[in-house]
């Protein structure tokens, strides 16, 4: 790390993207859950609480479904002694008409101090969070991923992940610099996907999008030093790392694609397809999977290839570095 990328303060008061993210903010963010990771696995550490976020109160309002963002955001937030109110839009007043806004503020008039945020809508977050911000209201804003437009700490989560890979003491940005990293899959409608560009491009990787061209648009070599390639194999020549996406069919408002068992024929990740890469290459996927489409289960279930567990408990250590500058610094 060079001086001028020295880990100083942190100054944002909400983290809604990554697209303006310097070097020094991912390093910070890498050492901190660095820490906690090393802490949380410490065998001498039977009590995995840090009294950082004491009488603070997290609310995880969620108004899309989640596994992994929602409940690594709560046991981050508990390992550092906050108070976690959970929402669920199903059984919240929003059935009765309440606004978005008006639910947030119902939180904030409850204590919260911190408002993780998943919403279907790109935008959402940051509306909330300039709404607070306009009324003069200190609550701090994480988007837990909003619409097609960004998921901070899934990139986050992944780019530790692949930093802990190549140094587990010194996790950090320009490790990646010069690395091949395959992005395969639905890039179109993947918040995951243009986090992860803005991640890896700022960290110098030579970044390719692989994927049929109805999801994979030729525009986002326009707005980041990608390669767009509508043939896997040769965004899988000599790569170092695959991110395998999910098909969000649930986003595809048209028939985008012939069937999930094509798109396995001619896009799915298996043993045979990896040859290609360099040797000891490991294969991603932020979850949930389509098991068999993206990926094939034995590429899934290999051990010596897959990160997917690795990311999933990366997740909480750097949602605690999150929650834990934002609840701390930055006021
Ligand atoms: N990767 C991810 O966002 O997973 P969830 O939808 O389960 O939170």
């Amino acid at each position: 790390m060079n001086s001028s990328e020295k880990p100083t303060q942190w100054q944002r008061p909400h983290l809604i993207s990554l697209a303006d993210f310097s070097a020094a903010e991912y390093n910070m963010i890498l050492q901190t859950a660095a820490s906690f990771r090393e802490r949380l696995a410490s065998s001498t550490n039977k009590v995995k609480k840090f009294p950082v976020l004491q009488g603070q109160v997290v609310a995880n309002m969620f108004f899309e479904p989640s596994t992994r963002t929602r409940s690594s955001f709560e046991l981050a937030a508990k390992r550092l002694s906050a108070d976690i109110l959970n929402f669920s839009p199903g059984t919240s007043s929003l059935t009765k008409g309440e606004t978005i806004l008006d639910t947030a503020k119902t939180y904030v008039a409850m204590g919260a101090n911190l408002m993780i945020i998943r919403h279907q809508q790109a935008g959402v977050p940051q509306t909330i969070a300039a709404a607070f911000d306009h009324l003069g209201v200190n609550v701090r804003v994480l988007n837990a991923g909003d619409g097609q437009h960004a998921h901070p700490s899934q990139a986050l989560l992944d780019l530790f992940t692949l930093c802990l890979l190549l140094d587990p003491q010194e996790p950090r940005l320009e490790l990646l610099r010069g690395k091949k990293i395959a992005i395969v899959g639905d890039i179109l409608h993947s918040r995951v996907a243009r986090s992860n560009i803005w991640s890896l491009t700022r960290a110098g990787a030579e970044v390719h999008l692989a994927g049929p061209p109805t999801l994979v648009p030729r525009s986002f070599a326009q707005i980041a030093p990608v390669q767009v390639h509508w043939a896997l194999e040769p965004a899988l020549v000599n790569a170092d790392f695959v991110m395998t996406l999910r098909l969000q069919k649930e986003r595809m408002r048209q028939q985008l694609l012939p069937s999930s068992r094509e798109y396995h024929q001619r896009y799915g990740i298996t043993h045979e397809r990896l040859t290609h890469c360099r040797p000891g290459v490991k294969v991603l996927h932020p979850g949930p999977t389509n098991r068999g489409v993206e990926l094939s289960s034995e590429v899934m279930d290999d051990p010596n290839l897959s990160l997917i567990p690795e990311q999933v408990t990366n997740g909480v250590a750097i949602r605690m570095a999150l929650l834990y500058f934002l609840g701390t610094q930055g006021r």
